[in-house]
């Protein structure tokens, strides 16, 4: 942008991105019985050679997901991370989920853990430098089973489903439907269940909600 576009684009602002962010991590937090902390102008938990080695650079923010320990915990913080994350993204930010390199120890400091709780993994949050790039995604086949004339409802959500960030891009996870009764397992993987909130969440929006009950 040059300075007189810059003229010509400026506005006064008077709501910002995080109040946006903060709210709908705060119903997040009331729908899922949850402990997300949206945490700014904090280098710590990127910077450092293994951090900042060939991935991450200049992480100022990030969105810390804690939860009480339970068994549906990671799914949870799957599904609940991934409605922040598209939020983000249609408020013009962008994000990367990060269960393993991040300082989790320095991070564990900062945030707030009460007794019984669990920080699961972040979602780095800021500004790209970039917009990234598609991942490769499989076959519909290959993550749906015995399906030959699928409804709309359900290409639909699996179409939507196989542009869910996934740790690694290991998008192990199995599509079945009986009638209009739809479950999604897990194919084993890290972080497994986390993924597995995070392609719910997207074959909830790309399929409706009011089309289909999970298992
Ligand atoms: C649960 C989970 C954990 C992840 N952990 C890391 C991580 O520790 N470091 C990293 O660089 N990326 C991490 N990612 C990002 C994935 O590598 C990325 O989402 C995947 O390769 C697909 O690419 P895309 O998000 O650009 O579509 C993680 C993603 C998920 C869903």
């Amino acid at each position: 942008m040059t300075i007189l576009e810059a003229m010509k684009a400026r506005h006064s602002v008077r709501r910002y991105i995080s109040k946006q962010i903060q709210n709908e991590i705060n119903n997040c937090n009331i729908k899922g019985g949850l402990n997300i902390q949206l945490i700014t102008d904090e280098p710590k938990a990127f910077s450092g050679f293994l951090y900042h080695y060939g991935k991450f650079n200049n992480v100022q923010n990030y969105i810390a997901l804690i939860g009480n320990k339970s068994m549906d915990l990671d799914e949870k913080i799957g599904y609940y991370g991934e409605r922040l994350v598209l939020l983000a993204q249609m408020l013009g930010l962008n994000t990367c989920w990060v269960a393993a390199t991040f300082n989790k120890k320095s991070t564990k400091q900062i945030c707030k853990i009460q007794k019984g709780e669990k920080l699961v993994c972040v979602i780095a949050l800021g500004y790209g430098a970039t917009q990234g790039i598609s991942h490769k995604s499989k076959d519909i086949k290959q993550v749906c089973k015995n399906e030959t004339e699928m409804p709309n409802w359900y290409k639909k959500g699996i179409e939507f489903a196989s542009l869910a960030p996934t740790a690694i891009n290991q998008q192990k996870f199995e599509f079945s439907r009986k009638d209009n009764i739809v479950s999604l397992k897990s194919t084993g993987g890290f972080y497994s269940k986390v993924d597995l909130g995070i392609v719910k969440y997207h074959f909830e929006m790309g399929a409706g909600i009011e089309n289909f009950s999970w298992e």
